[in-house]
């Protein structure tokens, strides 16, 4: 499908990089205001819902991802298709930049999914803290902060790839 080859924000990338670029961005003030509602505002079903909405988004956007990147054949393919083309040194650069963003990206799915089968499953509906609480806050701040990782490392690897 044509308009699925080019992406939205005008850097020769793809419909569903732009797509998922967008995502991340989105997502972290997402994750902060569930933290706001949760630290603040005790609104803990507040917090639960929108984690859960977090959850399916990202699930969403990473196989949509995923699909997009087998079909157009790979990172390799859309980066050939910058108008300025990279040598061995930069392509060097942007593949070890790709492996550190990996780290976080994979990590991430599993913690979340842990995180949130071990809430559901532990705090009462509506939720109220318990004595899981110790073990979700520790989970939690790991699954954010991977999540941040993720979304900061994503836009660099982007930024390298498309627009520097
Ligand atoms: C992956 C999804 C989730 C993440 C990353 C997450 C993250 C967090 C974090 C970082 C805190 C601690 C805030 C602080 O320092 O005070 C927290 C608190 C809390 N979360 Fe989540 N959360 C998630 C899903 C859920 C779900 C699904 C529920 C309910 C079923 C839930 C219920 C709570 C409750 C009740 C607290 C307050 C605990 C307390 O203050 O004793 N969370 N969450």
């Amino acid at each position: 499908m044509p308009f699925l080859q080019n992406g939205f924000l005008g850097n020769n990338s793809s419909f569903m990089l732009d797509f998922v670029v967008s995502a991340l961005v989105l997502i972290v003030p997402l994750v902060l205001f569930s933290l706001f509602l949760v630290k603040i505002k005790k609104n803990y079903t507040g917090h639960r819902n929108l984690q859960i909405l977090l959850g399916i988004v990202l699930l969403a956007a990473v196989s949509a991802f995923e699909i997009d990147m087998i079909m157009q054949g790979g990172w390799q393919e859309i980066v050939a298709k910058r108008e300025i083309p990279f040598d061995a040194t930069q392509m060097t650069e942007v593949r070890n930049i790709l492996y550190v963003h990996l780290v976080f990206a994979i990590t991430t799915p599993f913690l979340w999914v842990l995180t949130m089968f071990l809430a559901l499953k532990n705090f009462p509906s509506p939720p109220v803290p318990t004595g899981h609480s110790k073990v979700h806050k520790l989970l939690g701040w790991c699954a954010t902060i991977d999540l941040v990782m993720t979304s900061v490392t994503g836009l660099f690897w982007y930024y390298k790839a498309f627009i520097s």
